[in-house]
């Protein structure tokens, strides 16, 4: 087979791990996990095993009896990391890795505690997805590398473990005023999957299925803004089937978490920034549970496939804010996602390979390559599948192609032949390939009018002309109206218009991140200076790589505001996560 993904220097020709076995322990004073991982092969096998890893510090490597292995360290890839090569004498069934991580390990935030919601205690998770794990387990750290894993933790007293996997038994640690927590992943995972967090953490049942977990200052707020989660595990149920992960728990991350979500399974990440209020930006609740499908279970084999996890699951999405809100509000968030699109397609350019579905991203690193082409111009060919073939037919292609594929990691040309296979015609009648493998958007991409929406983009497109909002009617827009209302608006405003604006709607005093952020975008463009503390503030208190890298972006840009990008970047950039931090210093062009 030799290598498979650009992404890894996994060969399953070498041996393929399908369980890990880790013992971590959780060291705050030196932000290091320190332990070992048993590595056990589907099949014995002898000679070369070459492993994934980034930054580890390997302390020796062992067969299942305690023999020595000899090891070494082959040449180190910017993008990939440095591969463990392990030489494995005859039918070695396991494998134990000593090892410790860096402080500076890719995965990992270690917080003080300063930058938690009670500020007490110190702070720890990890962001595998999409080529982290190896910073963390010495591992074949692609997609295609399913295992399953036990995990035992030893964590600082008083804080708690958790990971996306079952808990098992809490006790005593070895060390006094330690405690180990276990865990049990039966089902298999990609590596990306792979994730834990320590911290001060409380939770509270919501229904039978879903538990909220986060620090206790923010647990009333989280229990209020998710506490519908299981209508939307209903919802997604009548689409996808079954839900075959036992449990959906989520933990409500501190501030830097640099996503809006992250479906690591049993135990979906989620941004504060959600904690609206009102319940107004749970869509990424329900993204995440998607995944728990198109993702988790039929999984990308590599990062070129991307868009089959995040176009399916941004559709899947959709589908239940429909179920649950109406085609108007999905009418909305589609618009936003178009938005974005049209934003993602002219920052590459109409021409880049990154506009293609299937991208070829060898020699790139996928934390690079990130955009919103995946998921919306995905989410675009998904729904033009289903308005083709009609929706009950498509309905039922989808939960074959969850049957068919479940536990497994497809790559685009799989699910292309399954496409032909179970719905023939339809590929060809929507131009497929064209979707799939040619860059841009076709012209063929599905809209979803609706008579708010065109209220709403012909009011914001009246603004040169004079045209404004009543206040007292946009004083009860949704947040999605408030969206498609400033995104729609142009990107550069006079003085004037600013400050109208601001003090009409209270625009810079905005609870609602995404109503904040877009306003932030648009004081930024127009270089309207009484809202720069509130930008600088916002830039300090937030992580999440959604707002940081436009406004960043915008500030950086123009020559007035470079410096002070710049300056709020020197003084924010402790506490960013390292994913945040390196994706902020390509815009400001720090080397
Ligand atoms: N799996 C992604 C997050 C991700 C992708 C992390 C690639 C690292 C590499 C997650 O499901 C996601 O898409 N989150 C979005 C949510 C939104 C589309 C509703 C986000 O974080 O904004
Ligand atoms: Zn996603």
């Amino acid at each position: 087979m030799a290598r498979f993904d650009p992404h890894s220097f996994a060969d399953f020709d070498q041996g393929r791990v399908t369980h890990i076995g880790l013992d971590l322990t959780v060291d705050f004073a030196a932000s290091q996990l320190r332990g070992s991982a048993i590595l056990t092969l589907a099949a014995t096998a002898d000679g070369l095993l070459e492993l994934d890893t980034r930054d580890l510090h390997v302390e020796g490597v062992t067969d299942a009896a305690g023999n020595e292995l000899p090891w070494s360290w082959g040449e180190t890839d910017p993008i990939l990391g440095t591969p463990l090569r392990v030489e494995l004498p005859a039918a070695t069934g396991a494998l134990t890795v000593t090892y410790h991580t860096s402080p500076d390990a890719s995965a990992l935030q270690w917080l003080a505690p300063e930058l938690t919601a009670g500020g007490q205690h110190p702070y720890l998770f990890s962001q595998c997805q999409a080529i982290h794990a190896r910073a963390v387990i010495p591992c074949q750290d692609s997609p295609r590398a399913r295992f399953t894993y036990d995990a035992r933790l030893t964590v600082p007293e008083p804080l708690t473990a958790v990971m996306a996997a079952a808990p098992g038994e809490v006790g005593p640690g070895r060390e006094p005023g330690t405690r180990l927590f276990t865990f049990r992943m039966p089902q298999s995972v990609p590596p990306y999957l792979f994730a834990l967090a320590v911290g001060n953490l409380v939770s509270r049942d919501l229904d039978p299925r879903s538990r909220v977990y986060t620090e206790p200052e923010l647990l009333e707020a989280s229990a209020y803004e998710f506490a519908e989660v299981d209508g939307m595990l209903t919802a997604a149920e009548q689409i996808f089937g079954p839900y075959l992960w036992d449990r959906f728990d989520f933990l409500v991350m501190p501030p830097s978490f640099p996503y809006g979500g992250m479906e690591n399974p049993r135990l979906t990440f989620l941004t504060p920034t959600l904690l609206a209020g009102d319940r107004s930006l749970v869509n990424v609740l329900a993204h995440e549970l998607a995944h728990s499908w198109t993702g988790n279970l039929v999984t990308n084999a590599t990062m070129d496939d991307f868009w089959l996890n995040e176009g399916f699951t941004v559709w899947a999405e959709r589908r239940i804010l429909e179920q649950l809100s109406g085609t108007e509000a999905m009418s909305l968030a589609a618009a936003i996602g178009r938005n974005g699109l049209r934003d993602a397609i002219t920052q590459f350019g109409a021409d880049s390979p990154l506009t293609k579905l299937e991208t070829d991203t060898k020699g790139i690193d996928p934390d690079e390559a990130y955009s919103l082409v995946p998921y919306e111009k995905g989410f675009l060919l998904v729904a033009l599948l289903e308005q083709t073939a009609g929706r009950q037919r498509f309905d039922a292609f989808v939960k074959s192609y969850i049957q068919e594929f479940q536990f497994t990691s497809i790559t685009t040309a799989e699910f292309e032949q399954f496409l032909a296979r179970e719905l023939p015609g339809v590929a060809e009648k929507v131009r497929a390939p064209e979707w799939i493998h040619q860059v841009g958007l076709p012209d063929n991409a599905p809209e979803f009018p609706s008579t708010r929406l065109t209220y709403l983009q012909g009011l914001a497109a009246g603004w040169s002309n004079g045209q404004r909002p009543d206040p007292r009617q946009a004083g009860d827009w949704s947040a999605e109206e408030w969206q498609i209302y400033l995104q729609g608006l142009p990107r550069r405003l006079p003085q004037e218009d600013c400050v109208w604006l601001d003090e009409t709607f209270g625009l810079t005093q905005q609870g609602n991140a995404e109503i904040l952020f877009n306003w932030l975008v648009i004081a930024a463009g127009s270089q309207y200076e009484p809202v720069y503390p509130r930008i600088t503030e916002f830039l300090g208190q937030v992580g999440r790589m959604k707002y940081l890298k436009p406004l960043y972006k915008t500030l950086y840009d123009r020559e007035s505001t470079r410096a002070l990008a710049r300056k709020t970047f020197d003084a924010n950039a402790d506490r960013y996560h390292p994913i945040a931090r390196a994706g902020l210093e390509r815009i400001l062009e720090i080397a």
